[in-house]
């Protein structure tokens, strides 16, 4: 169920704004490539890239882990590539959540093999609680406790990615 609405979309605004301009301060003199990574971050991403102050090159890269339990770095699988060179460019990656870190970890490393001239990471949501590998993210939105939350691009099971708002999500069997 959804439980508790946790971030309201006059804040999701907000906070996309104040990030918008940090990015945009950082991309002076630079060649960027904004990468998104499908699908959590896709609408994070168009309201992101949309405040931008400068053009920008666009691409997006999907990976899935396997299985949550198991994960470690190094276990992510590519689904969807890049299609834009990415070499000597100055490659911003966007994510909708940085939770253990491990995700982003890989898709850093998969981003550096393709010879960027940099590499830095735009997250919308972080839980530092959670955090099992000390992974570099250079600009977060807000930081959220350990809680599991769906919408904005965030999915429970691919339901909710949707929802205009993020909202706490609990699974029907742990209400309590
Ligand atoms: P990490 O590898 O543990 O950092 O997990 C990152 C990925 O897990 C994110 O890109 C999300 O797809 C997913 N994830 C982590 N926390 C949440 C959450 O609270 N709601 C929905 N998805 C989440
Ligand atoms: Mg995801």
């Amino acid at each position: 169920m959804l439980r508790e609405k946790v971030i309201d979309g006059e804040t999701l605004t907000r906070v996309i704004a104040d990030l918008a301009s940090r990015v945009s301060a950082d991309l002076e003199g630079k060649d960027p490539v904004f990468i998104c990574v499908l699908k959590g971050a896709s609408y994070f991403f168009t309201h992101l890239t949309l405040r931008l102050a400068a053009p920008v090159v666009v691409d997006f890269i999907q990976v899935s882990s396997y299985g949550a339990s198991t994960s470690s770095s190094g276990t992510v699988a590519l689904v969807k590539d890049l299609t834009v060179d990415i070499s000597g460019k100055d490659v911003y990656i966007v994510e909708d959540i940085v939770d253990t870190g491990l995700t982003l970890a890989d898709v850093i490393a998969l981003v550096w093999a393709r010879h960027p001239r940099s590499v830095k990471v735009v997250g919308l949501l972080s839980k530092p609680s959670r955090r099992k590998v000390d992974v570099q993210v250079d600009f977060i939105g807000l930081e959220i406790p350990d809680r599991f939350v769906v919408g904005f691009g965030l999915d429970f099971a691919e339901r909710f990615r949707n929802l205009p708002e993020i909202w706490e999500y609990v699974p029907e069997g742990e209400v309590g």
